[in-house]
């Protein structure tokens, strides 16, 4: 399946592709990259709190892949906390606008149904994997515990992906210009978090 801006294959690894912001993965260092993704992940976590509560009331039946999720994303929270506080490097100085703007996105996306659901998980979650597949080529010669930690996340990530993709399906225009909009609020967090 492509999704234009996004695209992926469900078949092999989802394809990584550059945008207008990516001129700061320039600049990563292992200590921004902790920075940029403990506070991606608080946000995911959210994210998802907020589509659980909405889809308790009217889309049930996505209750089993958000509730798996966002246990998944409380994980990478924790384990970039841990090795942040380890490294004392200082979290993002917006972590709470990291929060609300989370919890605003997810309540946002499911005025949408639940395809709003799927395509804001498949917008945030394509910007987490092109970040994160960048991340891995600046650490492997530089940080192999950090290397390993952010891999070992990417494949969970790259599981929320291919399923939000799987079922948000052929984009209409309205909906690939929500999907896009979803994306570039994604990008301009991450830049604003170093
Ligand atoms: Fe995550
Ligand atoms: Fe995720």
């Amino acid at each position: 399946m492509r999704c234009g801006l996004f695209a992926t294959s469900l078949q092999g690894r989802p394809a990584a592709k550059k945008n207008l912001f990516s001129r700061h993965e320039k600049t990563w260092t292992p200590e921004n990259i902790l920075r940029v993704n403990l506070a991606g992940e608080h946000g995911a976590t959210h994210i998802y709190r907020a589509q659980i509560a909405v889809a308790s009331l009217f889309f049930r039946d996505m209750l089993p892949f958000l509730h798996e999720t966002l246990n998944h994303e409380k994980r990478h929270c924790r384990l970039f906390h841990d090795m942040a506080a380890a490294r004392s490097v200082r979290p993002c100085r917006a972590m709470t606008l990291w929060a609300l703007g989370g919890g605003l996105l997810g309540l946002s996306s499911t005025l949408f149904g639940a395809h709003g659901v799927w395509i804001c998980t498949a917008a945030v979650e394509a910007t987490v994997y092109r970040h994160m597949r960048s991340q891995l080529t600046y650490l492997k010669p530089r940080d192999a515990e950090l290397y390993a930690l952010v891999a070992t996340i990417l494949r969970e990530e790259t599981g929320h992906l291919r399923y939000a993709r799987s079922r948000a399906g052929v984009l209409t225009p309205p909906m690939r210009a929500l999907r896009n909009a979803i994306a570039m609020a994604t990008e301009f967090a991450v830049q604003r978090s170093f």
